[in-house]
């Protein structure tokens, strides 16, 4: 197996030589292989994500540009769980289907920020795998977290577009994860 990630990612190196001379093109390449890849990753959301990061530099290269997604989806989700927890509290009446789909999200988010913490130290050891499962469990979190308010009609998620997000960012840093091992 080992040769054959190799010469994959060699290709992809030589490729980005070619067509990338800055970080601006290889976000663009990466971005259009992502979104290719996964008809659910929105091109523009992947592009205008990567280029607002302040740790971007001038000349990144692939790897960078994957601990740049691990650590946007890592802020998210942090952000997120944070917001979920101000809607829990929020005196407000929530219905109890409602409040019990946010305690369950509440869960999943939780248990996402320890999770994305490791899979940026795997990461940076490349210990490629490791970081695919874990980044894997935050993306199906996102999409279980959702569906949770998809089971009864009346009910509508107020969570909807934090999850798009955190589908989208893990959709990206796995997509990157991939392209490296
Ligand atoms: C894309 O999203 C739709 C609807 O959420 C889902 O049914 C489908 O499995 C998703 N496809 C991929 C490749 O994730
Ligand atoms: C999540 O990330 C997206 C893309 O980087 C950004 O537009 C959005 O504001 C972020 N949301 C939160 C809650 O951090
Ligand atoms: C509680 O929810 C209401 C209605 O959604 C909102 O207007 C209010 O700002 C919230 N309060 C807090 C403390 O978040
Ligand atoms: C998520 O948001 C993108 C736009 O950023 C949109 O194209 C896509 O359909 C949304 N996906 C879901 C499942 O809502």
């Amino acid at each position: 197996m080992r040769p054959l990630f190799s010469s994959f990612y060699l290709l992809f190196f030589i490729s980005t030589l070619f067509h990338a001379t800055n970080s601006d093109n290889l976000i663009q390449e990466t971005c259009k292989k992502c979104s290719q890849k996964d008809p659910n990753l929105s091109y523009n959301f992947c592009v205008t994500s990567l280029q607002a990061s302040p740790e971007l530099g001038l000349c990144d290269n692939l790897h960078h540009l994957g601990k740049i997604s691990i650590k946007l989806l890592n802020q998210n989700v942090t952000n997120t769980r944070n917001y979920i927890k101000k809607l829990l509290e929020n005196k407000t009446k929530l219905d109890p289907y409602t409040k019990a789909c946010l305690s369950d999200c509440f869960e999943l988010y939780s248990d996402a920020v320890p999770t994305l913490s490791d899979a940026l130290k795997d990461y940076k050891a490349r210990r490629y795998e490791n970081a695919n499962i874990e980044v894997s469990s935050v993306f199906d979190a996102s999409t279980t977290c959702e569906d949770g308010f998809k089971e009864k009609e009346s009910v509508i998620s107020p969570l909807t577009k934090r999850n798009n997000n955190t589908f989208q960012l893990s959709a990206i840093a796995l997509s990157i994860v991939e392209m490296l091992y």
